[in-house]
């Protein structure tokens, strides 16, 4: 018997994701989990043994220390919390928590080596699919629509996008191959350069979206005044004029902190970007190029991002601006899943899954576009908001403190929409990322936004 579920114009549910039989959703999970880890194995296959070990840069841990951790992660939820399995190897728990060693003292420790990392990984993902082919995904909530199965996909997919960030710092170009993104489109030199989200209460985080993690629920209504927002991300070629301007030079666009934190770091330009005669290149994947003028800029920290939306005249979005221009539609009232509505990423609407190995040019992926008429608010570039990592009101930590509770604060700042390198799985409209505002080797960028004056009448 199939059962329809009551739609209204407030229902913010996902109707794919609770629509699967117990079969299709076996599927789906044992498609999800295959997909990480062929894209695991491609970025710890690239390299050799010695570049798997070594530490490429004290922000990262070795790649090797990446693959064992995704593998302990699998085998401590999947096999024995949700399995009731006995741990495989106890004694290398410790070696393998984020918690107890910080990433800069991970390659003194006594690792798995490459050959033993990867027979872990194997021995517990074989483990994991016949634990699969009899789950069933109700009573205990940890399984209810598959969540467990899920947060584990999107866990192996978030250390992959970490793991492409070490590649990158590593400058050397690996064995990673990807076709160009799209061309720009047609339409994309005539569009406006900034789009109206007109004020009023909106739906923001989920309540009923089976893989969202606990930081994205529970659903609850916020009032966001009109505001206006970049149509696309802010390009290279924006950003260019900004430092010609003397952009890092001038106190007057910085934060205290910002101009603190660029004077002893001595920022001048995005990260990986140098000057080669009267322009610009940036190392990419160990390949030195031209920085192209249309892609959205990239590796710049908040308190760039911060300072350039001042020289703008504007602000970086909050996160509720950001959310709202990305998921409300008008037409209904009710918040989508993505801003091109309720359906899965397709390669058509979005930038995503290292698919291409840079962002698509500003403009790109109309048919991605929000009601709102922005371009490109999932995929190509994670996006800096103006706001702290905060819980929202109801928030309970699920199924772990340390994903989430622990971070919460005025320390991180949040991320939106993703970038080229995160997997559909891991990506949404209600997807919330953090770091902190120095950071710059993440594929981060931005997008600016003003306030709207009220008009009379
Ligand atoms: C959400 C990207 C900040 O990598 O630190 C990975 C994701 N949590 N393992 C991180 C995560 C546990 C997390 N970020
Ligand atoms: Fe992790």
């Amino acid at each position: 018997m199939t059962r329809r579920r009551e739609s209204t114009a407030a229902d913010i549910a996902a109707p794919q994701a609770t629509a699967l039989t117990a079969a299709a959703l076996r599927e789906r999970i044992a498609g999800r989990l295959l997909a990480a880890r062929e894209r695991t194995c491609l970025l710890t296959g690239c390299v050799d043994d010695a570049d798997l070990v070594r530490q490429h840069s004290p922000l990262m841990s070795p790649l090797v220390w990446d693959l064992a951790h995704i593998a302990n992660q699998e085998e401590l939820w999947l096999l024995r919390t949700v399995g009731g399995r006995e741990p495989m190897h106890p004694e290398i728990d410790p070696l393998y928590d984020a918690f107890e060693h910080p990433r800069a003292v991970r390659p003194s420790l006594p690792l798995l080596p490459p050959a033993e990392a990867r027979r872990y990984a194997g021995e517990v993902r074989g483990r994991v699919l016949d634990l699969l082919e009899a789950a069933t995904f109700s009573g205990a909530p940890l399984v209810t629509g598959g969540f467990a199965f899920g947060m584990i996909a999107q866990h192996e997919q978030q250390h992959d996008e970490t793991m492409l960030i070490t590649h990158q710092l590593r400058q050397g170009a690996p064995a990673l191959s990807a076709p160009e993104p799209p061309p720009l489109p047609p339409d994309a030199l005539a569009l406006p350069a900034e789009v109206l989200v007109q004020g009023g209460p909106f739906t923001m985080g989920t309540s009923s979206e089976a893989w969202a993690l606990d930081n994205e629920r529970p659903a609850h209504t916020v009032h966001v005044p009109s505001f206006y927002l970049d149509t696309t991300p802010v390009s290279n070629a924006a950003y260019q004029q900004f430092i010609a301007d003397g952009g890092y030079g001038n106190p007057r666009w910085w934060s205290p902190e910002g101009w603190d934190h660029r004077q002893r770091a001595g920022l001048t330009a995005p990260l990986y970007w140098r000057r080669e005669g009267s322009g610009w290149v940036r190392v990419r994947f160990g390949v030195t190029e031209p920085v192209p003028p249309a892609e959205p800029v990239m590796h710049v920290c908040w308190y760039e991002a911060q300072a350039y939306a001042a020289w703008a005249g504007r602000r970086l979005p909050t996160e509720a601006e950001w959310e709202k221009a990305a998921r409300y539609d008008p037409a209904t009232g009710r918040s989508r899943r993505y801003p091109w509505g309720d359906s899965d990423p397709a390669p058509e609407v979005a930038n995503l899954g290292q698919h291409h190995l840079r962002p698509a040019p500003a403009g790109s992926y109309p048919s991605g576009a929000a009601p709102s008429g922005a371009r490109q608010l999932i995929g190509d570039v994670w996006e800096w908001t103006a706001s702290d990592f905060l819980p929202y009101p109801g928030f309970v930590a699920w199924p772990y403190r340390e994903y989430s509770e622990v971070f919460f604060g005025d320390e991180y700042r949040v991320l939106r929409g993703g970038s080229f390198a995160v997997d559909p799985v891991a990506c949404r409209g209600t997807f919330r990322n953090w770091d902190y505002p120095i950071r710059r080797q993440i594929f981060a960028g931005f997008r600016t936004a003003r306030d709207a004056t009220p008009t009379a009448g």
